[in-house]
């Protein structure tokens, strides 16, 4: 007999079960509703991409990208990689006709790895059987890419801008503004609020750069264009009444002024590199920028007293930053500078910010987001601006339940209990009514003593149990009793209805 096995969910997973699930529904609710007052349209971009698109978005360097994504070769069916040990006989006739087909790619790294495994496996088949060669047929049989690269999306800025360019949305009317919501992909380490698949809600501006017109123009339209999305996101949060809200900004300058501060923050820090934990001395050399985001604590002295990019921006990025603060003061949004916010994705420049809330311990971060002038360009398509920022739903629901505002509604509005044949009649009949009418009604497919079906709709936290027996089909009086308080009344179908109809549904 085959062992029972307990299957659970992988780590860093989990499922999301009733009665939490509706308040996942009433926060997206909100924010197509909000993002729907700004001018915003959804898009549903697919869960997985090629691999290579958030290597170039993102950065091959960046720790989502490097370390933590899902990333798989995309095989054809009719064969996969060889086991270690595996029978070669044919593997190569395969992937030669799969080839042909257009099913594995013919690329020139692919003919070359096919050119050297068929030297080594007629030369291993006639005279080598030891294990070293086996080995090395191996090594070669795996080099042969089977498919393509793809990955379980890390975050969706990446699929947005590939779909702006694969629809040719710069021909629309410009800017474009997309939301979105799904679950993202990351091998983080779990723990409260960080999971390996998570879900955000996210929205992007895009704007194609007219031919001809130089980038670094409009300096003024730029600002108020992410001052409304912050302001957007804000109105989201007040909407959903999201306590400690905190939102922190920051410019990271561009091409321009960037590299130079780079350079000199590099310089700083090697002054000091003997006093900065191994992570930070690795960034010295990678990434400097990252070392202002370091949390530990013996570090948080000397990043207090490296230069801060504020005071090296070069004119534009200036003119623009103060300009976005401009813009938030004139829409009511307050805000705190924050001169370490880098962010940890590379497609950023100018403006990025973060918003925190209340009740989420170490991961608060909820939000997320900045601007991205040229990463419409970096993918293959015409000169874009962008600007965009991605809530991190689980955050925001674990914050909002922190703070009882999560308060889920009752179970059901009407529990009908019913006895006897003829009232099972009326009783689906009721329960069609109400349903149609919004109301959420719990009809028991069999008919069970009055004092039972009462407790069951009290678990249920009903609001109202409809009692149909004899007496109540034979009158046309039904008994409607109040649960909350026990109290009990008798009317007609109309005026159930027309009692219940005073009452809003709890649905809505
Ligand atoms: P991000 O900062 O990597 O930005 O993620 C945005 C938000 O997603 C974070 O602030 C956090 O709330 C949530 N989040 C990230 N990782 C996890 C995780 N492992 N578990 C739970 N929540 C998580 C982006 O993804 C950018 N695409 C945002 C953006 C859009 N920038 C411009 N447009």
């Amino acid at each position: 007999m085959a062992e029972k096995k307990k299957f659970q969910a992988i780590k860093g997973t989990r499922d999301l079960l009733p009665p939490e699930t509706e308040l996942w529904n009433r926060v997206e609710q909100t924010a197509r509703e909000v993002f729907g007052t700004f001018g915003f349209g959804e898009i549903r971009p697919p869960i997985f991409e090629p691999t290579e698109l958030f290597a170039r978005a993102v950065g091959a360097d960046t720790d989502v990208v490097s370390k933590e994504m899902y990333s798989f070769e995309d095989h054809p069916p009719e064969i996969a990689k060889p086991r270690l040990m595996g029978d070669y006989d044919g593997y190569v006739l395969v992937v030669n006709n799969l080839m042909a087909s257009g099913a594995v790619p013919k690329t020139k790294e692919n003919l070359r790895a096919i050119a050297q495994f068929e030297i080594f496996w007629r030369v291993f088949s006639e005279s080598h059987t030891d294990v070293d060669s086996l080995l090395k047929a191996a090594y070669y049989a795996r080099e042969i890419q089977l498919g393509p690269e793809v990955a379980l999306r890390p975050e969706a800025t990446a699929s947005v801008c590939r779909a702006y360019i694969e629809h040719g949305m710069h021909a629309l009317p410009q800017p474009v503004k997309l939301y979105y919501t799904g679950p993202m992909f990351r091998r983080e380490r779990p723990q409260k609020g960080r999971y390996r698949q998570f879900y955000q809600i996210g929205a992007e501006v895009l704007e194609m750069v007219p031919p001809n017109q130089d980038p670094a123009k409009n300096i003024g339209k730029d600002a108020a264009v992410d001052a409304e999305v912050i302001e957007m996101v804000m109105a989201f949060f007040a909407r959903l009444g999201l306590e400690g809200v905190k939102l922190e900004i920051n410019s990271i300058g561009d091409r321009e002024c960037r590299p130079k501060y780079v350079e000199l923050l590099r310089a700083e820090l090697l002054k000091v590199k003997d006093k900065l934990g191994p992570d930070s001395q690795r960034r010295i050399e990678t990434n400097p920028l990252r070392v202002l985001d370091s949390k530990l604590e013996s570090e948080q002295g000397i990043i207090a007293g490296l230069p801060k990019i504020a005071d090296h921006l070069c004119a534009n990025c200036a003119e623009q930053y103060a300009e976005v603060k401009r813009q938030l003061g004139m829409r009511g949004v307050a805000y705190a500078e924050n001169s370490r916010l880098v962010r940890g994705l590379d497609y950023y420049m100018r403006t990025t910010f973060e918003i925190t809330a209340r009740g989420l311990g170490s991961q608060n971060a909820v939000c997320g987001g900045g601007r991205y002038d040229g990463l419409v360009e970096l993918l293959g398509g015409p000169p874009t601006k962008g600007i965009g920022f991605a809530i991190g739903e689980d955050r925001l629901i674990l914050s909002l339940q922190e703070a009882e505002k999560g308060g889920t509604a009752q179970g059901r509005d009407v529990f009908v209990a019913w006895m006897g044949e003829k009232a099972q009649a009326t009783a689906i009949a009721a329960a069609q009514k109400l349903r149609a009418a919004g109301f959420r009604v719990e009809l028991p497919p069999v008919e069970q003593k009055f004092g039972k079906a009462l407790g069951q709709a009290d678990k249920l936290g009903a609001r109202y149990a409809l009692i149909l027996g004899d007496d109540e089909i034979a009158t046309g009086q039904w008994t409607v009793k109040t649960l909350a308080d026990g109290s009990q009344a008798k009317m007609s179908e109309a005026e159930f209805l027309e009692f219940l109809g005073k009452s809003k549904p709890l649905s809505s």
